[in-house]
């Protein structure tokens, strides 16, 4: 490594940046110091690092990211793992709020046999999904739709979904605040607050008159807290994986 990149990697570790993700932003630079200094600069205005690579990785596998999507987060893949050993090949499984696609695609990839569908409210995070499945080679439609409100397909025996749900209490653990600023703000909360956008979600399927079963990502929030947006009378699971990540299962079939 040359004296100047030397110098640039102190300057900014001494201001926050760790040296193993200087090291990656090295790599990333292929060691031009103008290039390292201004990703660099990105990343200690908290860019996250995913978009600096242009790729993430969930479940083994690589997905494209950028600023148009939110950047899937880990704790996402014990969902997907919760939703596929309740498939079989007679599912098929809608993920709402699909972002970069990461869900939906892991699933059809696992499970080749079944339909698999993906909706989103934007239709910038569309074309990551899209350019995501065609990497992949699954074949899977997205579509741009408000919850399940604007879709014409047929009912899927399974929706997934990983909304917004939280606030700043609810953050998991892989996530930094800061990095939010950065992302799409209708992929980060919910104008109206914590777990409303599943309040809605729930709404929408049932207005639409289906009855799947609904996974849906609760994370930190308390089971107390999910009931309350529960309507009443219908069968729920609240799936705790460990302290600080759940799962929540409806099942509109009763
Ligand atoms: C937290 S991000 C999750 C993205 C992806 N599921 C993942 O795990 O990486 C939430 C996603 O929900 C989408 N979204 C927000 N409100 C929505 C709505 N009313 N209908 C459909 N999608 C919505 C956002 O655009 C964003 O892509």
């Amino acid at each position: 490594m040359t004296r100047l990149l030397e110098n640039i990697k102190q300057q900014y570790h001494k201001l926050g940046i760790p040296l193993d993700e200087l090291k990656e932003l090295e790599i990333l630079s292929n060691e031009n110091p103008n290039l390292f200094r201004r990703l660099s600069q990105r990343r200690l205005f908290n860019e996250p690092l995913a978009y600096l690579k242009g790729e993430v990785y969930f479940f083994g596998r690589k997905f494209n990211v950028d600023r148009r999507v939110y950047v899937p987060n880990p704790e996402t893949e014990k969902m997907v793992r919760f939703a596929l050993s309740e498939l079989d090949v007679h599912s098929s499984i809608l993920d709402v709020g699909t972002g970069s696609g990461s869900i939906a695609i892991t699933l059809k990839k696992e499970n080749p046999r079944i339909d698999v569908f993906g909706c989103d409210i934007s239709p910038s995070a569309l074309e990551v999904a899209t350019k995501n499945a065609l990497d992949h080679r699954v074949s899977l439609s997205f579509f741009e739709s408000c919850y399940v409100d604007d879709l014409d397909i047929d009912e899927p025996t399974h929706i997934i979904s990983d909304l917004p749900y939280g606030d700043e209490r609810y953050i998991l653990p892989s996530i930094n605040l800061r990095e939010f600023r950065h992302m799409p703000p209708e992929s980060c909360f919910h104008p109206l607050g914590s777990l409303y956008a599943y309040k809605e979600l729930i709404e929408s399927i049932k207005n639409k008159g289906w009855k799947p079963k609904l996974f849906f990502e609760s994370g930190k929030v308390k089971k107390d807290e999910v009931a309350e947006i529960i309507p009443q009378g219908m069968d729920w699971r609240y799936v705790l994986f460990e302290d600080n990540y759940s799962v929540t299962r409806l099942d509109f079939n009763q």
